[in-house]
């Protein structure tokens, strides 16, 4: 088992939601924290509310020299990189095609922004921090977790192609980077796994059309969202428990899964 003490998590998105509240959990258990985001103000409100090591890095996980300042910052500070969590996401919904009620003709197709944006944070975003993060814990010796955030989108959710396109590209990654470590006898040095949540309480869900969010709740066995400090748990579970390595861990408080259409 890894101890959470003293070890050094570097989360994007941490200025909000998922990333905020792992940031939380981890600096709890006596952890230390570099936290990236875009959104400066909320990174820096953020970072005020907690108490411990916390580092912040303005960071657009879209630039390559953005995720190489977030993980050098976190070799110069801590001096080790031992959970890399890429959580910076964005949601931008829509239908692909949306034919006229009446006329049967298309009206409006999403388009090549919106489509490109999620794919550029949501999957070059996360493969850009967790290259550059897992370079320096090669180097350094770390020992640790890649833990990558998934979604039950990735099993397909009508209304977000872009969406759940990057997640289900992210939910291989765990298989892609643990054979490679493997090859390279690293396997028992660096692990790889992603969550799946399902519908978490954070800002993000506020860009979903809010009847098609409250149909979907009556479908939760739970009857609620999930909490961030649940899916917080979760990661810090993954992390510690070295026997885990290579899968995708699904927390949707028994959501039946699939799109309905
Ligand atoms: N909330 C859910 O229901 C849910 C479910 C499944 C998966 N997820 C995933 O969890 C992750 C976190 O989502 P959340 O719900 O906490 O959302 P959130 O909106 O609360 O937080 C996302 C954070 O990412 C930051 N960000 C956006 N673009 C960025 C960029 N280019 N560079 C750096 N930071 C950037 C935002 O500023 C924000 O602070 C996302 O990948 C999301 O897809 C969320």
């Amino acid at each position: 088992m890894l101890d959470i003490k003293d070890a050094v998590a570097v989360i994007t998105g941490g200025a909000s939601g998922i990333g905020l509240a792992v940031a939380k959990y981890w600096l709890q258990k006596g952890g230390k924290v570099v936290l990236g985001d875009i959104a400066e103000d909320a990174l820096e409100q953020a970072a005020a509310d907690m108490n411990g090591d916390v580092v912040t890095v303005v960071c657009n996980v879209t630039q390559e020299d953005d995720c190489a300042k977030l993980a050098d910052t976190a070799i110069e500070r801590f001096g080790q990189i031992n959970l890399v969590a890429p959580f910076a996401g964005i949601i931008m919904d829509g239908l692909m095609l949306s034919p006229d009620r009446d006329t049967g003709k298309v009206t409006r197709k999403m388009s090549l922004e919106q489509f490109q944006r999620v794919v550029d944070i949501n999957l070059t975003g996360v493969f850009l921090t967790i290259r550059e993060c897992t370079e320096r814990m090669i180097n350094h010796n770390c020992r640790g977790l890649v833990c990558l955030v998934s979604s039950t989108g990735s099993l397909g959710t009508a209304g977000q192609i872009n969406y759940s396109a990057t997640k289900a590209a992210v939910s291989v990654m765990p298989k892609v980077l643990t054979a490679e470590f493997f090859r390279r006898g690293l396997g028992n040095m660096i692990r790889c796994v992603a969550i799946a949540p399902g519908y978490v309480a954070t800002p993000i869900l506020e860009g979903m059309n809010q009847k098609a969010l409250e149909k979907i709740l009556t479908n939760v066995p739970i009857g609620r969202l999930i909490a961030t400090e649940e899916v917080a748990s979760l990661v810090c579970e993954l992390y510690q428990n070295e026997a885990l390595a290579g899968d995708v861990f699904f927390i949707h408080g028994g959501l039946r899964l699939g799109s309905k259409g």
